[in-house]
């Protein structure tokens, strides 16, 4: 398959995305895990980290995730799907403490002395607990991306003051593609939307899961174009920020006050 390129512009990069089956509420079968592959690639992706969720009630043992990520690999080669796939994960905060050095490298990704790692955010709000996770990471070595954060309680009722707290300790946040295009509520894609304009977020993926909940990087990044937020922030958010991120690292610092 031809990669499609829009505006002649390099493949993208998708940076939070469950792609491999059977392991977390992503794809249940390889099948549908190509099938989002091919949807991916037809948007121009290149590259996309495989993040399943690692958390008690899916992904605990992240030994696992190597081989997946091989099974897979060899079968969009042999279906001819010209997709890059890295191992990766979307770690619940509570795994932290639970996981050692070894084990937080294998889903961590960037260059050597910038890696970072995709942070789930609760659903309720961002509280102690979460910053002390964070904060572990750091003292470990690791730069925090925080997922999803227009979806929690946090932006909704907070404004978004867990979140500034973790932009002005070093986190960088990573808005869905999906609450962009309304897909996850009016709420979370007031949030998002702000999030954007506001110069709070880093980056878009799609969170990716399967046919209810399709790559949608591209109609995000129109959504952010068409917004206050404009074009400019609409490509960095859903092109070249990914692509940095993944090729350079966590060296960026988003000037927030907490
Ligand atoms: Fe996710």
């Amino acid at each position: 398959m031809r990669v499609t390129s829009q505006d002649g512009r390099r493949p993208a990069v998708e940076l939070h995305f469950h792609l491999l089956h059977a392991v977390d509420d992503g794809p249940s079968t390889m099948a549908e895990s190509l099938e989002l592959a091919q949807l991916a690639v037809e948007q121009g992706t290149g590259t996309v980290v495989a993040t399943p969720h690692v958390r008690p009630d899916f992904v605990d043992d992240v030994w696992e995730l190597p081989g997946r990520v091989a099974e897979l690999r060899a079968a969009l080669a042999a279906e001819g799907v010209p997709l890059t796939v890295l191992c990766g994960g979307e770690m619940g905060h509570t795994m932290v403490g639970r996981l050692g050095q070894p084990e937080l490298e294998l889903l961590a990704q960037g260059p050597v002395g910038a890696r970072w790692l995709l942070v789930e955010a609760p659903f309720e709000a961002i509280g102690e607990d979460f910053h002390a996770a964070t904060a572990e990471l750091r003292d470990r070595g690791f730069g925090v991306l925080i997922a999803h954060p227009e979806r929690s309680a946090d932006a909704a009722v907070d404004g978004a003051t867990g979140l500034r707290r973790e932009l002005a300790a070093g986190s960088l946040a990573q808005v869905n593609a999906l609450s962009l295009t309304g897909q996850h509520g009016f709420e979370a894609r007031r949030a998002g939307l702000l999030l954007a304009e506001q110069g709070l977020a880093a980056v878009v993926a799609s969170d990716a899961h399967g046919p209810t909940r399709p790559p949608a990087l591209l109609a995000a990044e129109c959504k952010l174009a068409a917004s206050p937020a404009g074009p400019d922030i609409a490509k960095r958010l859903a092109y070249s920020g990914p692509r940095q991120l993944l090729a350079r690292g966590m060296v960026e610092r988003v000037p927030v006050t907490a």
